[in-house]
């Protein structure tokens, strides 16, 4: 029998000895990756999202954000997740490592206030800008014109960031502005 194993930030981890109750919240923390935070425990605040990997068939990876602490980890056997210390790039001799341009934009606009819900926002964020479709719906019109600007209102951004894409997040601190900011200026 082979054993069950996931791939965490790139690194293959065993399951075991994780029992089936096991939540993917708590095998990450039992593991040190203490980034994944437990708000509610039951789904409502997002403040545990990881992203899961969902290759597709000639098609590139879609990286679906989730709520660590709802999914038995042994589901996940065979997949791969990736949490918010493995989006940043990490640096070489012991060079500081590089932000993943969601955690980039979270931190040079002010995004990130007491900071407990932050990992969860740069995961679901992280989610929405590998969205595939994301670019072009960024930069086509109705009428199929390149205007970015036209294609902003309150909840897309000039940049295809679709807000509904944070709505599983809470903030505590309701610091929701400076977040959006964020989002709508990733990869601008
Ligand atoms: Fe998982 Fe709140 S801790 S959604």
């Amino acid at each position: 029998m082979v054993a069950a194993r996931i791939t965490v930030n790139g690194k293959e981890t065993p399951i075991s000895p994780a029992t089936p109750h096991t939540t993917v919240l708590d095998f990450l923390r039992d593991r040190g990756l203490t980034g994944t935070k437990e708000g509610c425990a039951e789904g409502e605040c997002g403040a545990c999202s990881v992203l899961v990997a969902r290759p597709g068939v000639n098609k590139p990876t879609d990286w679906v954000a989730v709520n660590a602490c709802l999914v038995p980890v042994a589901a996940l056997d065979g997949q791969e997740i990736v949490t918010s210390e493995g989006l940043a790039t990490p640096g070489a001799d012991g060079t500081p490592p590089t932000l993943h341009p969601v955690q980039e934009e979270m931190a040079v606009r002010g995004g990130s206030q007491c900071g407990y819900c932050t990992p969860g926002f740069v995961c679901s964020m992280a989610s929405e800008y590998y969205r595939p479709d994301r670019c072009a719906s960024a930069h086509a019109d109705a009428n199929g014109h390149a205007d970015a600007e036209a294609h902003g209102d309150a909840e897309h951004g000039p940049n295809g960031f679709d807000l509904h894409s944070l709505s599983g997040n809470l903030c505590r601190c309701t610091g929701y502005r400076p977040i959006r900011d964020a989002a709508f200026a990733v990869g601008e």
